[in-house]
């Protein structure tokens, strides 16, 4: 496994500082494949000039890759997080485009692709990640033409007119193209790939076969999921029943409570949710005696003028709609911008009646997933953006569109107000869906189709289930 991100980081400069857990949708994701199947995990620790010799981490090998405090500033912050996340994320706000930027994404990535040279055995599969490692897989191939090399693209792969403004465009498609496999994380974002590839004349023929090269790539895709046994498992411990209970006293045993978990970023929605929720306040739908909304918000990417403004704004809107509407001893917004564990979480999922999951964009959202394998008791009501990758799988949710205010408070009085029977018919095929098609299906889907065995003729390999429809998954566009 190549991607920036490793499953724990450190918190200083250098050597120093302590290890914590990632957040993330892509480590939550990676660990449990990494822990059941032998392999490496070729990543940075995430602090600058850090030179950590390989190491064990609970089974896993983990291989740092050293970044310098100048390629954090340029290649993570800057191309990173301030070109392809914006940009690939419907230019949610405005992306930026700087050479120094690039000259250093090109420099860390040939880093990373001599390191996984220098990882792989003759034969091994090499599977890279994301949008930080985009041309890895072109100059991994001219190391180690030996290899068979996927590459799993996280986040949203943007539509031909916002991927065009890209100054390295065609180098970008080059990079990718260098893998046997692409997975994305639905059908449209394979499709808006071959279509790029063919409109650059890098590529002809349909994403399940693209000729680049005297090579045929596969661009399919893969969406990803969690480990839901772990999930499920973990949610009937008696420790976490006994904490969520805890939590329910605390805010007020008969108060229903509205859930939200994000890292603070500006793709979620957690404004315009905030403002739903005020709003449905306002309106009278409910009052702060019969419910109660908590958002817990990772910080994530602090040193990006996005995310600190962000920030600001979300302090700002809860002491707005707190300011208005809390009376003594009924907060109505209780908002944790704090990093949490995951057995420090998943008392929460429990505890809520009803989990909003609002973002104006997103590859897939594992929260959504996440919540569903914990409600192990089959309640609760998921509120669902339309714009998240899961809601084509998920589509027994309340579904939203997060930029109708109106709509949206409406969707979270319903919510609040489910029939109990309707509520549990819905979590039931939210729960089969998410079981039967967990994270080891869809990284044995990828493998299956990487090795050559899978044939994978439809948008992915696995069976699609009785809750999705065949046409979200498929690339019959194509
Ligand atoms: P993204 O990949 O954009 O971060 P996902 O919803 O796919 O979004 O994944 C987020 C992951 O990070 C989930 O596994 C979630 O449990 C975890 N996470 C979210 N918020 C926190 C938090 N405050 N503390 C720790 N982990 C968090
Ligand atoms: C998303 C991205 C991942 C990234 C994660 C956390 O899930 O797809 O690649 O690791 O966000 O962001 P960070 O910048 O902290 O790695």
């Amino acid at each position: 496994m190549v991607a920036n991100r490793l499953p724990l980081h450190r918190t200083g400069t250098g050597s120093d500082g302590s290890w914590r857990a990632s957040a993330g949708g892509l480590v939550t994701a990676l660990e449990p494949i990494l822990r059941s199947t032998p392999g490496a995990w070729v990543g940075w620790t995430g602090a600058p000039d850090d030179r950590t010799e390989p190491f064990v981490h609970d089974g896993i090998e983990v291989r740092p890759v050293p970044l310098s405090r100048v390629e954090v500033e340029h290649y993570y912050h800057g191309m990173s997080n301030r070109t392809f996340w914006p940009l690939y994320h419907d230019a949610i706000v405005s992306p930026e485009f700087h050479r120094t930027w690039w000259g250093s994404y090109l420099e860390v990535n040939q880093r990373f692709a001599a390191e996984a040279a220098a990882a792989a055995a003759p034969g091994d599969l090499v599977w890279v990640h994301d949008y930080h490692l985009q041309l890895v897989p072109q100059l991994l191939r001219a190391r180690r033409p030996d290899v068979r090399i996927g590459f799993f693209l996280h986040i949203p792969f943007p539509p031909q007119e916002l991927f065009e403004w890209l100054p390295w465009r065609e180098e970008i498609l080059r990079g990718l193209l260098g893998a046997d496999l692409i997975g994305f994380q639905t059908a449209a974002a394979a499709r808006n790939f071959a279509q790029l590839c063919r409109h650059h004349r890098l590529a002809s023929g349909s994403a399940d076969a693209l000729e680049h090269d005297g090579r045929t790539v596969r661009a399919q895709a893969f969406p990803i999921s969690i480990d839901f046994d772990w999930f499920d498992t973990a949610a009937r411990k008696p420790e976490t029943l006994a904490r969520a209970e805890e939590i329910r006293r605390l805010v007020g045993p008969e108060r229903r409570i509205l859930l939200s978990v994000d890292r603070l970023d500006y793709t979620k929605g957690i404004d315009r949710r905030i403002e739903a929720f005020g709003e449905l306040l306002a309106r009278r739908l409910a009052s702060v005696e019969d419910c109660v909304f908590l958002q817990i918000a990772a910080p994530s990417r602090e040193a990006v003028h996005e995310y600190k403004h962000l920030r600001r704004q979300i302090d700002g809107i809860v002491g707005s709609v707190n300011g208005t509407y809390s009376t003594p001893g009924r907060i109505a917004v209780q908002y944790f911008r704090r990093n949490l564990t995951r057995a420090e979480i998943l008392p929460y999922y429990c505890a809520a009646d009803v989990m909003l999951v609002t973002p104006l964009r997103d590859g897939m959202n594992l929260v959504a997933k996440e919540y569903v394998a914990c409600r192990t008791n089959g309640d609760g009501v998921l509120v669902l953006s339309e714009f998240a990758g899961a809601a084509q799988e998920m589509r027994q949710a309340i579904q939203v569109n997060p930029r109708d205010l109106d709509r949206m408070t409406e969707s979270f009085a319903s919510a609040l107000t489910m029939d109990p029977a309707e509520a549990k018919r819905r979590m039931s095929g939210l729960r089969r869906t998410v079981r039967r098609r967990d994270v080891h299906a869809w990284s044995k889907s990828f493998f299956d189709v990487l090795r050559g065995g899978a044939d994978g003729g439809g948008g992915t390999a696995e069976p699609t289930g009785s809750d999705i429809g065949e046409d979200d998954l498929t690339d019959e566009a194509d």
